[in-house]
């Protein structure tokens, strides 16, 4: 079954959407095993078309061990049976396109699991295969091929190299159950284009490309400078061998010319490069519609931080055709609640940030649960699933803490999420509060303050000013109308002019620290 939208009013329907991220395993789950499923997803359909999302995109539920949760793909165009089958997915996406709602999934190129078909081959048939070519093996360095052929470490810790028995060695910028492939190999070129069309002609809307920025490597592969100092994901700069290369490009132009040929669709990359010129690189007319801009993902809660994301991020894209992308929180980073300060002090913080992102021009990126408040939970070390707790030798914890299933409703775990008794991260006692059934009713909830959020934002439009405002605090206007004033002063500042529209906290004639309102000029 396909399933199609009727001719959207436009073709750029993403260029101010607010998108929706699923991360399938934790939305909700339409069985009792404690994880969530694309069955979940379509029950709950109706409350996102509630909240006011144009549309979703959703983490990887495509066949996978799921030694990274998903992000180690062992068939890119099947559905992993924990989340559902194909026959599912086309009712996801029927019904939510019957909402109203674009749905746009995760495409993963840089690598495979060590699972698919391909890597299993590859492994089978030795050294100087066919079928080896089609990833990064190499021989060792030293005398007996011991040593890794270059230095390159993993993103998630230890060496990006894994020895297989017959003394070659194979890449994996991630764990070791994501052999990188070799795009330099027609083969795995073709195969991404048959990816790619196997999803659009189903009927999706477009695609977040994970690691956007990879797939290239520098030729020879040479030695990285690497600073041991940097973390997970964060840009290691335009000298690193590894990632942002200049033949990533070439894959994006070919993406583009796929995609072109579905008016309508759209990608997302996850691009993190060292800076907005890097980024811009990527949004060059044939390339991807839109990154992922990671600033405020990154900002201090200050106003110096605040105001230089938003404008540097501004400034990347002008130049190019993209609008710009704004992120709060994702399944890879604290969820902001807890990178405020959590607790009184984080939600109160969130829920201004809430109305500085969803009045930015551009797309935005809603977390799931982030329409909740949802902050990071501490798990015990038992709980922990993340790859990155195993590779870093214990010393990071990982990315669990902002992966916690959503609170549905009720009053203990699992609040609703499943239908079992366990989840596959554990639930936290205290959430009865938290949960969307709780807050619906609530005016005053992170839940209300979104929907309405997202209902006033369909009348907003058109270019930001920035206004005079006063110390700490940041102010802008948009073209049609709308004023909006963010006050990190540390005391109450007097309201702009204007009819009050929203606040994140209660306004009279002020507008208390740490808060936001959106006003009619
Ligand atoms: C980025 C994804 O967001 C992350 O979750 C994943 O672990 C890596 N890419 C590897 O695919």
């Amino acid at each position: 079954m396909t399933s199609t939208l009727p001719a959207p009013a436009s073709p750029d329907w993403w260029r101010d959407a607010v998108f929706y991220q699923v991360y399938i395993r934790s939305f909700a789950d339409g069985g009792d095993d404690g994880v969530g499923d694309l069955a979940g997803l379509r029950a709950r359909l109706p409350e996102l078309a509630r909240l006011g999302v144009d549309a979703l995109w959703i983490n990887p539920f495509f066949p996978s061990p799921m030694a990274d949760h998903g992000y180690d793909v062992a068939d890119p165009r099947d559905v992993e049976p924990v989340f559902g089958d194909l026959a599912e997915f086309d009712r996801v996406l029927a019904e939510a396109h019957a909402l109203g709602i674009r749905v746009t999934i995760d495409l993963v190129p840089n690598h495979t699991s060590d699972q698919r078909d391909w890597f299993t081959a590859a492994l089978a048939a030795g050294p100087g295969s066919p079928e080896r070519a089609r990833y990064v093996f190499r021989d060792g360095q030293g005398p007996d091929g011991a040593q890794p052929p270059n230095n390159w470490p993993s993103i998630f810790g230890g060496p990006a190299w894994t020895r297989v028995p017959d003394g070659q060695w194979y890449l994996h910028l991630f764990a070791p159950e994501q052999p990188d492939l070799d795009f330099t190999h027609p083969e795995v070129l073709a195969d991404l284009e048959e990816t790619l069309r196997f999803w659009l002609d189903r009927g999706v809307d477009g695609f977040r490309i994970d690691v956007a920025h990879g797939m290239a490597k520098a030729p020879g592969l040479p030695d990285v400078a690497f600073d041991a100092e940097t973390g997970l994901f964060d840009d290691h700069g335009p000298d690193d061998p590894r990632l942002d290369q200049d033949g990533v490009h070439d894959i994006h132009r070919m993406v583009r010319r796929v995609m072109d040929a579905y008016p309508g669709t759209m990608t997302v990359g996850e691009v993190w490069v060292s800076s907005e010129e890097r980024l811009a690189r990527y949004l060059r007319a044939d390339e991807l519609h839109s990154a992922f801009n990671f600033r405020l993902l990154t900002a201090d809660w200050t106003p110096e931080d605040l105001r230089a994301a938003v404008a540097d991020s501004l400034d990347a894209v002008a130049a190019t055709p993209a609008p710009a992308c704004w992120v709060l929180s994702n399944h890879d980073r604290p969820r902001h609640v807890t990178r405020y300060g959590g607790g009184e002090l984080g939600t109160r913080r969130a829920r201004a940030a809430a109305l500085l992102q969803l009045a930015l021009p551009g797309m935005a990126f809603v977390y799931n649960g982030d329409e909740l408040g949802m902050p990071d939970v501490d798990l015990p070390d038992e709980a922990l699933t993340d790859p990155v707790w195993t590779r870093s030798g214990h010393t990071e914890r990982g990315r669990d803490a902002c992966r916690i299933p959503v609170p549905w409703s009720g009053s203990e775990p699992p609040y609703g999420f499943t239908t079992g008794a366990t989840t596959w991260l554990p639930m936290p006692e205290g959430w009865a509060g938290l949960t969307a059934q709780a807050q619906a009713g609530d005016p005053g909830s992170v839940l209300s303050l979104y929907r309405e959020a997202l209902r006033l934002r369909r009348g907003v439009s058109g270019g930001l000013t920035w206004l005079p405002a006063p110390e700490g605090c940041l102010a802008f206007r948009r073209d049609s109308g709308l004023v909006v004033l963010l006050n990190l002063s540390g005391a109450p500042v007097p309201l702009p002019e204007g009819r009050v529209l929203l606040a994140s906290a209660d306004v009279a004639d002020d507008l208390p620290h740490d808060a936001a309102v959106w006003l009619q000029a």
